[in-house]
């Protein structure tokens, strides 16, 4: 099948001349002769050799306002008289949505509108699948730059690029940062109104629009579905995906349904992406969605400038407190608790200490949540005291901490939790306290619910990976990796674990009291009884049991109350006890200690450290900067602020702190110089370079 007629629109080419276009498209049909036609990869074609060719091209300017039309198969080329927008039918080539950008190469694209000046990882040749019309899975850490993924290409292809998030709360955000970036961007979710999502509608149909944020149960409502038919489309982009696993504490039942895309929009390319790791997740993914075809491109999920440090708890405020004042004073940073009550008062206690702290948990009005979300982006140094429904796509940049008052239930959650700090590369601690008291609950928690064998017993699977990785005594970054399939040096040298290396000693007696003062009890005790039985205690619960007559009693005297919670966390967190189901805590022994009670097995256990706090201030602005040049810092940092509230988004929605640092290192004096600061694209330039050029040159020495 060959096209009939190809339909420019003038005014979406004004910035690199209809001519150039005209000539590249013109040229690329003649090519296309040579393959066979695909009315699917046929923009693909186009847009593609338009960019290998657009350099000797586009100054040969054979035409002004053409009408490319087939006949018999060739292109001719016809003077223009009226271009009118059409509705793409098969025949006809629909080059009214490509805009300026399609002489750009990606790399061009990339400088020009973001500013940046090279491809990370994999983006390259992700943007080229699907600029190719082909299907792509990515996984990539957060913070890896996904988003660039399929901006880009939804820029370089014609039509609208569909993007399909959970985070509606966060899309007001995502599309004002893009129009600061000069991208035409809007979103559709429950938040509008019926004018604001009219708007919205008329604009993408009208081609205005480049990129469309889209909440999934909208996506897959037929008023929707219909006003996608009606108008060309780069890609649908699914975000999140990992939301479509129902195993996966993010399950979205919205996004079962966004296998339809590829049934009613075959020759639509289709990127997934997600965060999430774990292979099965990934087939879940891929099987969900219908991408079978999809390219896989799977990045190393190491973030390098995060610190991992798991400690145990001893007195966990006390620690949490020591932490924050010593390495993060006035940093941004996240503290997840398991309940909400416990959110409420670790945050009230926080404030208490002089942290500007805030609650952040599901079980908060809408608008305090949103409140309190607002302030954490836009202000300086916020610490949001959260369960896990706080984090996912929150992409401040200088998160410098994230810590766990509680046992995560993964390495799953821990990863995708721990990965929201350090998101502009710089240096950011992980930090968790556990004890058996996190164990216990957390083992009981599992048990008691509601869900199915099957599921409960991924659940432990996932709990004692968890575990093992809270009681290694390797490198804790060496044993994340490979929990996702990623091989890695032994030792990271950044992690508690390399920092300062725990020893281990052979605890056989040790274990031996302990478990016979479990099955002496009679296996109905919970580890504070037994701890006191084994210590030789005088409380009233031993009296009323009798415990001080047994041969247990006294036996391990020898040892500190601490160094008993170790031993007893450990071998429930190996196995060697269960944890009773019943809400009491109480602990049985399970066939694996015979081995130990017989005496034919020694166990070493960890000796637990001190948590190393490292003292070191982190704050850039207090390290990096010489002296001389904090005057500057403070002064772009003053104008950034302005700009942020000038324009209702958050300060690193102007510039991050990167390019901040950039300009101070720097001191761009002219425009062409301030463009090759990184962050400054064409809009930012022509939006704020002047503001910013002012006060450097005001600050020269
Ligand atoms: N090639 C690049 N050069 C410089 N900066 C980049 C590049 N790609 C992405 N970035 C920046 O990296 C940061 C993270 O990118 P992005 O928001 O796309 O991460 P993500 O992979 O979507 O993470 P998450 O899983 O948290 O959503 C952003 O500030 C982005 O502008
Ligand atoms: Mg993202
Ligand atoms: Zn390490």
């Amino acid at each position: 099948m060959l096209f009939q007629s190809v339909q420019l629109r003038p005014q979406r080419f004004c910035l690199l001349g209809l001519e150039g276009i005209a000539t590249n498209i013109a040229i690329a049909l003649q090519t296309h002769r040579l393959f066979e036609p695909r009315p699917v990869g046929f923009f693909q074609f186009a847009t593609c050799s338009v960019f290998h060719e657009s350099e000797h091209l586009a100054d040969s300017c054979l035409f002004r306002g053409v009408d490319l039309t087939f006949e018999d198969g060739k292109p001719a080329v016809k003077p223009l008289s009226a271009i009118t927008y059409s509705q793409p039918d098969p025949e006809t080539l629909y080059f009214s949505a490509m805009d300026d950008h399609v002489l750009d190469t990606p790399l061009a694209l990339l400088e020009r509108v973001f500013g940046y000046h090279s491809f990370r990882g994999h983006q390259q040749a992700i943007i080229d699948t699907l600029v190719g019309g082909d299907d792509a899975l990515v996984l990539m850490p957060t913070g890896g730059g996904k988003s660039l993924c399929y901006q880009l290409p939804a820029l370089l292809r014609p039509g609208a690029g569909i993007v399909i998030s959970p985070l509606i709360a966060l899309m007001q955000d995502q599309v004002d940062a893009l129009h600061e970036l000069g991208v035409r961007a809007g979103f559709l979710n429950s938040t509008l109104s019926g004018a604001e999502t009219a708007a919205t509608e008329r604009a993408l149909l009208a081609g205005e629009i480049d990129l469309l944020y889209v909440a999934p149960e909208r996506l897959t409502q037929g008023r929707t579905l219909d006003l996608l038919h009606q108008c060309p489309i780069a890609l649908f982009a699914i975000d999140e995906a990992h939301c479509v696993s129902q195993w996966g504490h993010d399950f979205r039942a919205d996004y079962l349904q966004l296998g339809l895309l590829r049934d009613q929009f075959p020759q639509v390319p289709r990127i997934a992406l997600t965060a999430t790791a774990d292979p099965r997740t990934r087939r879940e993914i891929a099987d969900r969605l219908g991408l079978a075809d999809a390219q896989h491109f799977v990045s190393s999920f190491d973030r390098p400038n995060i610190q991992y440090r798991i400690t145990q708890k001893q007195n966990a405020r006390q620690q949490l407190l020591r932490f924050l004042r010593d390495e993060h004073p006035g940093d941004a940073g996240i503290v997840y608790c398991l309940s909400r009550n416990k959110v409420d008062t670790t945050a009230a206690w926080l404030q208490q200490q002089g942290f500007n702290a805030l609650p952040y948990h599901a079980g908060l009005p809408a608008d305090t949540r949103r409140h309190h979300q607002q302030r954490f982006l836009r202000e300086d140094g916020i610490i949001m005291v959260a369960t896990i429904a706080f984090g996912m796509g929150i992409d401040k940049p200088d998160v410098r901490f994230v810590a766990h008052l509680d046992l995560p239930k993964s390495v799953e959650g821990y990863y995708q939790e721990t990965g929201r700090a350090g998101r502009d590369g710089d240096a950011a601690t992980a930090w968790l306290a556990y004890g058996i008291e996190d164990v216990i609950k957390l083992r009981q928690m599992l048990e008691g619910s509601s869900g199915s064998e099957e599921h409960k017993r991924s659940e432990r699977h996932k709990l004692d990976a968890m575990l093992g990785l809270c009681e290694i005594t390797s490198c804790r970054r060496h044993a994340l990796l490979q929990y996702f399939g990623e091989d890695s040096p032994a030792q990271c040298g950044n992690c508690d674990a390399c920092l300062n290396p725990p020893t281990t000693w052979d605890a056989t007696e040790a274990v031996q009291k302990a478990m016979s003062c479990v099955y002496r009890t009679g296996q109905r005790f919970g580890v504070n009884h037994l701890i006191d039985v084994l210590r030789g205690g005088d409380t009233e619960k031993i009296r009323q049991f009798g415990h001080q007559h047994l041969s247990t009693y006294g036996i391990g005297a020898d040892l500190d109350n601490g160094t008993w919670r170790s031993i007893f966390r450990q071998l429930v967190a190996r196995g060697l006890l269960r944890v009773d189901v019943d809400g009491f805590g109480a602990l049985h022994l399970t066939d694996a200690c015979r081995p130990i009670l017989r005496g034919e097995a020694r166990i070493d256990l960890r000796r637990d450290a001190r948590d190393v706090t490292e003292k070191r201030p982190r704050s850039r602005q207090q390290v990096v900067l010489p002296e001389e040049d904090k005057p500057l810092w403070e002064a772009l940092r003053r104008l950034r602020r302005e700009l942020a509230d000038e324009h209702g988004v958050p300060p690193y929605v102007i510039f991050n702190d990167r390019t901040l640092l950039e300009m101070v290192e720097r001191r761009p004096l002219k425009e062409n110089e301030m463009l090759s600061v990184t962050g400054v694209g064409e809009t930012k330039l022509e939006r704020f370079g002047d503001a910013f050029l002012e006060v450097i040159r005001e600050h020269e020495y």
